[in-house]
């Protein structure tokens, strides 16, 4: 069910991405062509199986669940190529092949970051793509605040701050949230709004995303230690030659993954209430931490 879910994911967004990103007949080309590469370029689409798989449970059109999945993962997107430049990881491979700023240039890494973060809200404030503007509302909402200082960039300037200082097992879960669990979850009750899930009635959706984003980025950090390159398409062995703190360095490897372990339990308790009509998050949460890359 998961390979195949993975699979059929990978199509739609890739097919959705190439619609909404015509390359233009003038001299931004370059610039559309290294969004493309980017947004086109590989990847698991994690966020987007998340929330289609989420809306799907409340009937939602599939179509509908894939523009705003891939606003999620344009965010995602933008969210590496600005992590792999010198001023930050500084790193040359991404799903196998040249980071953006190398394949292209540092400027247009820096512009088709920029741009692609602007599209992503483009994409959910269209009327053409929802049509009811509390749900365009809504969307908007989730993702900014996922995205922003109180979301992913905050996690990002966490864990800069986290090669000089000396972080404790509460400020690196903090980090942890901010960095990687914050578009996961968004992913996940962006899938809710569109089902029109009210906000109390997505209190277990959040339990569930909260233990699975930081399950995934307890399995980041130990693919970054003990993980196959050719496999990771990326460089590893970062975390420990920057001096960062993560899980794995503060646990060891075996307790980092059975506190992941832990987590998948208890995501997946979390979905109680749910039938077979949540199997697909249950299976999406286990492949969070046997994932190889
Ligand atoms: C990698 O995320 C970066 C982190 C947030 C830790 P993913 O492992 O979801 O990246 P891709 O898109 O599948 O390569
Ligand atoms: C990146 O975390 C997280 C974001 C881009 C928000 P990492 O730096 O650990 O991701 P990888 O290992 O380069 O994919
Ligand atoms: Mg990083
Ligand atoms: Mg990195
Ligand atoms: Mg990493």
């Amino acid at each position: 069910m998961l390979a195949e879910a993975l699979s059929r994911i990978g199509a739609d967004v890739a097919a959705t991405f190439d619609a909404l990103l015509p390359v233009p007949g003038d001299a931004r080309a370059r610039l559309y062509e290294a969004i493309r590469y980017a947004a086109l370029g590989g990847g698991k689409r994690l966020r987007p199986l998340l929330l289609v798989a989420t809306a799907e449970m409340y009937g939602v059109d599939r179509a509908a669940a894939l523009r705003a999945a891939c606003a999620v993962e344009a965010v995602h997107c933008y969210s590496l190529i600005h992590d792999d430049l010198p001023c930050m990881d500084d790193d040359a491979l991404r799903h196998a092949k040249p980071t953006l700023h190398l394949a292209y240039d540092e400027a247009t890494a820096v512009l088709a970051g920029d741009a692609l973060q602007a599209f992503a809200f483009e994409v959910l404030a269209d009327p053409d793509h929802f049509g009811d503007p509390f749900v365009r509302a809504e969307l908007v909402l989730v993702l900014a605040r996922a995205a922003g200082p109180a979301g992913m960039v905050g996690g990002q300037a966490l864990d800069i701050a986290a090669e000089t200082s000396t972080f404790d097992l509460a400020q690196v879960t903090r980090l942890q949230q901010l960095k990687t669990g914050a578009l996961l979850a968004a992913a996940v009750e962006m899938g809710a709004v569109l089902g029109h899930v009210q906000a109390e009635g997505r209190r277990h959706l959040r339990g569930y995303a909260h233990d699975i984003g930081l399950a995934f980025q307890i399995a980041d950090d130990l693919l970054d230690h003990e993980g196959d390159e050719g496999r990771a398409g990326k460089a590893l062995r970062k975390d420990a030659e920057a001096g960062k703190q993560t899980f794995v360095s503060l646990l060891g490897a075996d307790r980092a993954r059975e506190q992941a372990r832990l987590l998948v339990d208890q995501a997946i308790a979390h979905l109680a209430s749910h039938g077979a009509e949540a199997d697909l998050l249950r299976a999406i949460a286990r492949y969070i931490v046997e994932r190889d890359h």
